[in-house]
């Protein structure tokens, strides 16, 4: 361990030998990415949060879309939640762009619709923790504070051979107090996001690293040494816990059933199929097709389908089941307000249905047998 062997001298001293090579390696190998094009604050800020759980590659399509309908803080502000989450359907962990919409509505009352350019100052805001701040504040604003992510993390804890644990936040604390005294005055926008490409394209999450290609070959410990399997050290991961579920296409003659989620925990406030804790078998499920307040007509097993969250795992069966409108009083839809009949079309495209259901999109939409 650097930090029991050689001392934080020795690796502040690697840290500050690696900024010119990293930013010469940059200049000729960034990566072009549209949020790169304008880099305005608020710009750097959609895409800063798009990022946080979601590949680069996947964002660059809801970036282009998102900045089409909502091109500044102010039509952020005023956007129907609804609308927001439709923008945001497959991107996932939907508070980030429930923050969005938070964070906006402060930056219009109380920063005139302009981004707070301070650290501190953008801390504050819904959905910006430490990372998006730095990150904010040194591309869009060019303050030297530094972004470490846990892209960031693994660069660095390898270049310094450091092998602390990465998930401890005090070993994220203690990384960014290093690069604070060692960010290059003025430019530490770009060397924040050296870090990142050289974190996506030479010191890779998966997979070997290609040291080879690497500015850094001479001074990283982690190659030196051959330590890049153990660096960056993660204690083992906690088991997701695995959910039985059984989720039901209810086509009924004006549309298809869905049911919004609660407002706070998992994929709260969303649309999604109706669904019977357990693997439930065609009789169970046409009971409580009845309990709805719909009569079953038919009923058709559908291919099972797995969905993965951070904690948790959905295995799914599900079965569509065409049915009657009973009468008035006995149908759900009129007795709670959690229930909709939603047009085939529009359950698409006005109701924000989490991707978990995905694999049963296309039995929303498929037409009705003659
Ligand atoms: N990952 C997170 N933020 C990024 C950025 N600004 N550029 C490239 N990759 C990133």
């Amino acid at each position: 361990m650097l930090s029991k062997n050689k001392g934080a001298d020795h690796e502040k001293e690697i840290l500050l030998h690696s900024v010119q090579p990293l930013l010469n390696w940059y200049q000729e190998h960034k990566r072009s990415l549209p949020w790169r094009e304008d880099p305005v604050p608020y710009h750097v800020w959609i895409s800063e949060i798009m990022l946080q759980q979601t590949r680069v590659e996947a964002v660059k399509e809801y970036y282009r879309r998102f900045l089409d309908e909502l091109p500044d803080v102010a039509s952020l502000a005023a956007v129907q939640e609804e609308r927001l989450l439709k923008l945001w359907e497959g991107l996932g962990y939907y508070n980030r762009a429930r923050n969005l919409k938070k964070a906006a509505v402060m930056i219009m009352e109380k920063y005139q619709g302009n981004m707070p350019d301070d650290y501190e100052e953008l801390l504050k805001l819904p959905g910006i923790g430490a990372y998006t701040a730095g990150a904010i504040a040194s591309i869009a604003f060019e303050a030297d504070v530094p972004a470490v992510d846990g892209n960031v993390l693994r660069v660095i804890t390898r270049v310094t051979g450091d092998e602390s644990d990465i998930s401890d936040e005090s070993v994220r604390k203690r990384i960014a107090g290093d690069l604070l005294k060692i960010l290059p005055r003025g430019q530490s926008g770009t060397y924040n996001q050296a870090l990142m490409d050289l974190g996506a394209m030479i010191c890779v999450p998966n997979g070997q690293p290609k040291c080879d290609q690497c500015p850094w070959k001479e001074l990283c410990i982690a190659h030196q040494e051959s330590l890049t399997d153990r660096i960056p050290y993660k204690p083992p991961k906690k088991q997701r816990t695995v959910e039985k579920k059984t989720v039901l296409v209810i086509r009924l003659k004006d549309g298809v059933l869905l049911h919004k989620r609660p407002n706070k925990g998992l994929l709260a406030g969303l649309y999604e199929l109706p669904s019977m804790k357990g693997h439930c078998k065609k009789n169970e499920v046409l009971d409580y097709v009845r309990e709805l307040g719909f009569s079953p007509i038919y009923i058709e097993p559908l291919p099972s389908a797995k969905h993965i969250f951070t904690h948790k795992e959905w295995l799914m069966k599900a079965y569509l089941v065409r049915a009657d409108e009973l009468s008035e009083t006995k149908d759900i839809t009129k007795k709670d307000e959690g229930w909709h009949l939603a047009a085939p079309e529009e359950a698409e495209r006005g109701y924000p249905i989490p991707s978990a259901f995905s694999a049963y999109e296309k039995y929303i939409r498929r037409e009705e047998r003659g």
